[in-house]
């Protein structure tokens, strides 16, 4: 299973998903690849917000060595699963859709249609967005 975790910086929230993801993956030995990636490009090739390094790493899980890059329509052709973290970032990854096969690849990470906050603005969210984001992956290995 190919799986991409997709916000709008890729520094935030998609990284801490895709160290939560990877961590329960390796725990059960599922062999999933994941990655994740952001609708804009202004983080491209940076390393993830400090404050999500630190709240990972508070849980065991490092995400220090996880570097921005943009979505793409090609990764329609890689992923099989791409989970995007709330409605904006929907609306971006459909835009680059090119068929209901690819439309259908794209859900919200939290079940009906919450989204997972932006905690950009807020240091006081990384840590609830942590447990969100890790409540939901563990619900997709348990799913799976
Ligand atoms: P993320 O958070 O989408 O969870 O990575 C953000 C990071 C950067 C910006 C916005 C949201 N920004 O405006 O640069």
């Amino acid at each position: 299973m190919k799986i991409l975790m997709v916000c709008l910086g890729n520094i935030c929230r998609s990284p801490l998903a895709e160290g939560i993801l990877r961590h329960l993956s390796d725990q059960r030995s599922l062999g999933w690849e994941i990655d994740s990636a952001g609708t804009g490009n202004w983080h491209v090739g940076h390393p993830p917000d400090p404050r999500s390094v630190k709240v990972a790493g508070l849980h065991g899980i490092d995400i220090s060595g996880l570097r921005g890059r943009q979505f793409q329509a090609e990764d329609f052709d890689t992923f099989d699963r791409i989970f995007v973290m709330d409605l904006d970032n929907y609306r971006d990854v459909l835009r680059k859709a090119r068929s209901d096969a690819d439309r259908g690849k794209v859900q919200l990470l939290l079940e009906h249609q919450q989204p997972v906050p932006d905690p950009w603005y807020d240091d006081a969210l990384f840590e609830p967005v942590y447990k969100l984001i890790f409540s939901a992956c563990e619900r997709i290995v348990r799913n799976s």
